[in-house]
C-alpha cells in the first residue's frame, strides 16, 4: 500500500500552544518501523508538559514536539535492519515502548534500560499524538492479533505498573495498600490481587475512582480527603490493624506524587514490610523518613521507574483479561480536540480517569 505524502500531528510548541498541522510522514532509518497509530493515551506527563510544569527532553527542554508515548498501532513499513534482526513486517499489530535506549549498552543489555535513558519517543524525540510515529525496531513489540489496540494503548503505564508490583513482591496473603486510585494505581490493584494478595486497601481523595476500584478487585476502599465521603477515613493505620488482625500492612504501594501519601505509606507498614514509591516527585521534593521505627520493622523502601523488562508481562496481562483497560480508558477523543482532553484530565471533568486520542478514526 502506499504511504500518504503527509499526515497530521499535534505539534506543542510552548505551554498551551499546541498546533494540529500537516507534516511529512517520519522518515525511518534501516533499524526503525514506521508506525501507523491507532490510539495514544495521554498520560499525567503530558498534561504537564502542556502547561509548562516539566520540561521536555528536547536538547532545549522546549518545542516544537510531537507528544504521546503510550502508542498502539500498525507497521506500515520496515527498515532493513529491523525486518532482518526484529522479524518486523508491514501489518504486524503493535505496542512502542518509548524508552528507547541503546541496546547494546550494557545498563540495557543487564535489562536496566530505564537507567541509561536513551531517545523517548514523545518526550525527546516525536511521539504518537500524530498519524505516524517512528520506533527502534527492538522497542517494538509485537502484540497478539485477538489484542484490542485500544486497550495497547496502554501498555506503558501497565508495564511501569507490573515493575513496580514486582518490586513489591507481594506474598500470598499480604494486606497490600495502594495509595493513588488514577489510571496506574487501579491497575496496581488488579495486579496485587494476581499476584496473591490477600486484601488489597485502595487509598485516595475521590469516590468515583475509589468506586471503580472496588469493581475492579480491591476489598476495602479509603477515603483521606473528603470528609462527606461514606468512605473517609481519619486513622488509617488503625483501621489497617482491625482488619488485619492487629498489625499494619505487609506491602504498599504509593501511586501519586503526594508526599502526604508517601508519608502515610510509611506510617501504615508494619513489620516486615515493603514500600514501593513509583509517584514522580517534582525535582526538589524530598522525604522524611522514620529512621528507629523503620530500622526496628525491618522494612524494605524500594523505588520503582519505568518498565525495564515487563513489557511481554503486560502484554500478556492485556491479552489475557487478567488486568481490565475498558473502565479505566474512560475516554476517547479524536486527535483534532487534543487540548481539550489534556485540559479535562487535568480538570478531572467529567470524571474523566484515562483518556484515549484514537488517532486513526479522525
Ligand atoms: N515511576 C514510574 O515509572 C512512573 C510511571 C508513570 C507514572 N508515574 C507517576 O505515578 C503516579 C500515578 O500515575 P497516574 O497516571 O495514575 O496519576 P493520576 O491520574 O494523577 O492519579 C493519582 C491519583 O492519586 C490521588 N491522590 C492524590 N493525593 C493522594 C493522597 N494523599 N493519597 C491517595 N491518593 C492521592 C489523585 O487524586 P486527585 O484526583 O484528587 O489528584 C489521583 O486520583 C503519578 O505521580 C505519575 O507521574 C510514575
Amino acid at each position: 500500500m502506499s504511504l500518504p505524502k503527509d499526515m497530521k500531528a499535534q505539534v506543542f510548541y510552548e505551554p498551551e500552544k499546541m498546533k494540529l498541522e500537516r507534516r511529512p510522514l517520519p522518515r525511518i532509518g534501516p533499524e526503525e518501523v514506521l508506525v501507523r497509530v491507532h490510539a495514544t493515551g495521554i498520560c499525567g506527563s503530558d498534561v504537564a508538559y502542556y502547561y509548562g510544569k516539566s520540561s521536555l527532553g528536547t536538547k532545549t527542554g522546549k518545542g516544537p514536539l510531537v507528544l504521546g508515548h503510550e502508542v498502539s498501532g500498525t507497521v506500515e513499513q520496515v527498515g532493513d535492519v529491523a525486518a532482518m534482526k526484529g522479524g518486523l513486517k508491514p501489518g504486524d499489530r503493535v505496542v512502542v515502548n518509548p524508552v528507547q535506549s541503546n541496546p547494546d549498552s550494557p545498563w540495557t543489555r543487564r535489562g536496566l534500560s530505564n537507567v541509561d535513558l536513551g531517545r523517548v519517543i514523545g518526550v525527546s524525540v516525536d511521539g504518537g499524538l500524530a498519524d505516524y510515529c517512528s520506533s527502534h525496531w527492538f522497542w517494538t513489540v509485537k502484540i497478539p492479533p485477538t489484542m484490542n489496540l485500544d486497550h495497547a494503548a496502554s501498555t506503558e503505564p501497565l508495564a511501569c505498573a507490573v515493575y513496580a508490583v514486582n518490586k513489591c513482591q507481594i506474598e500470598k496473603g499480604n494486606f497490600v495498600v495502594v495509595f493513588g486510585p488514577g489510571p496506574v494505581g487501579l491497575m496496581m490493584v488488579q495486579l496485587a490481587k494476581s499476584k496473591g494478595a490477600g486484601k488489597v486497601l485502595l487509598v485516595g481523595t475521590r469516590d468515583d475512582r475509589l468506586d471503580l476500584g472496588k469493581k475492579l478487585g480491591a476489598d476495602l476502599i479509603a477515603n483521606t480527603k473528603d470528609g462527606k465521603s461514606p468512605h473517609f477515613l481519619k486513622d488509617l493505620g488503625g483501621f489497617i490493624r482491625d482488619q488485619h488482625g492487629g498489625e499494619l500492612a505487609d506491602r504498599a504501594i504509593v501511586a501519586t506524587s503526594s508526599i502526604t501519601a508517601i508519608e502515610t505509606g510509611l506510617a501504615i507498614t508494619g513489620r516486615e514490610s515493603t514500600l514501593v514509591i513509583f509517584g514522580l516527585p517534582g525535582d526538589q521534593d524530598v522525604y522524611k523518613i522514620p529512621g528507629l521505627e523503620s530500622m526496628l520493622m525491618d522494612k524494605t523502601i524500594r523505588f520503582s521507574w519505568l518498565a525495564p523488562n515487563t513489557w511481554p508481562e503486560a502484554v500478556d496481562a492485556i491479552a489475557t483479561g487478567k488486568v481490565k483497560l475498558e473502565p479505566i480508558q474512560t475516554h476517547h477523543m479524536p486527535l483534532k480536540e487534543l487540548p481539550e482532553a489534556i485540559q479535562r484530565l487535568r480538570d478531572r471533568e467529567d470524571k474523566t480517569i484515562k483518556t484515549l486520542i484514537s488517532v486513526t478514526e479522525n
